[in-house]
């Protein structure tokens, strides 16, 4: 993926990726700012079309964005005028389903993530957290193929933040949906994801990848005692050293190009 800039420049946001994702995987990817996490997503998404090569999803060509995918921002994608249940029926009422097809599934939603008795508020009604498993719920009242998301809990205070990692591992092993989740923090990229992609800036490329028994873990087990886990800690250090690595080596040429 290449960008044109309208100084005639241009930044190569991704270069040589290839990538292979099966059914129900939990994939979480990291890397320092600007490394094309976000651009790697919405290729994915169809909002963005790749310069040069393709991305399939069950043998067809991803174009553009669809209901098979669904995509959950960091926050601030609801409609917070409506209530909650308006927010996550959106979906199938626009599709054309009548309250009697949609109602009892987005109930069941509500209930999974623990908003069974919010479902009338409104959504500026709720707390931060709340929203996030609002916009969760609506996202799978969409059935989609693959769930996409870019930073969902990074506007969450700590404690919040760690019980929707909870809630994410439950919905992934209660859908059997793949996720492809991005985020900042390595500690969240460890516990989420059963594989993840360490990217590289300029151009943004894949480092390095890892396969981890932690998302499995944390399915029937507290986050915490999971990080307890001493292969928890060393690849928390490995992948922190690295990407502390990355960002020096960014720090040092921005430096470089501005003397
Ligand atoms: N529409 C655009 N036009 C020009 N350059 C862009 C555009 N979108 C992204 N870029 C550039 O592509 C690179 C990758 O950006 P991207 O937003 O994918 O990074 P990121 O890994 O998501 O970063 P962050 O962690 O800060 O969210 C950056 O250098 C960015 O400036
Ligand atoms: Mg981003």
């Amino acid at each position: 993926m290449r960008f044109d800039l309208p100084n005639g420049g241009h930044v190569q946001a991704l270069k040589d990726i290839s990538l292979e994702i099966k059914t129900g995987e939990l994939m979480s990817v990291l890397g320092p700012s600007g490394c094309g996490k976000t651009t790697l997503l919405n290729i994915v998404a169809g909002f963005l079309a790749p310069t040069e090569g393709s991305m399939t999803l069950n043998d067809h060509l991803i174009t553009e964005p669809a209901a098979e995918r669904g995509m959950v921002f960091q926050q601030g994608a609801l409609f917070e005028w409506m209530s909650v249940r308006e927010n996550v029926s959106f979906g199938p009422r626009m599709k054309g389903q009548r309250e009697a097809q949609w109602r009892e599934n987005v109930d069941h939603l509500l209930n999974i993530v623990g908003l069974s008795d919010f479902k009338e508020k409104s959504v500026f009604e709720l707390s931060g957290g709340m929203q996030q498993r609002v916009a969760l719920a609506r996202c799978l009242a969409n059935d989609p193929d693959v769930i996409l998301m870019d930073e969902p809990l990074g506007a969450l205070d700590a404690l919040t933040r760690e019980k929707m990692q909870g809630l994410v591992l439950k919905l992934w092993k209660e859908t059997g949906k793949t996720i492809i989740l991005i985020t900042h923090s390595v500690e969240e990229a460890l516990l989420l994801g059963e594989r993840l992609l360490v990217l590289a800036p300029r151009p943004g490329r894949i480092h390095k990848e890892y396969r981890l028994p932690f998302a499995d873990l944390g399915v029937g087990q507290d986050l915490r005692e999971v990080k307890k886990h001493p292969e928890f800690g060393e690849k928390r250090e490995e992948i922190l050293s690295m990407i502390w690595d990355m960002e020096e080596e960014i720090m040092g040429s921005a430096e470089e190009a501005s003397a």
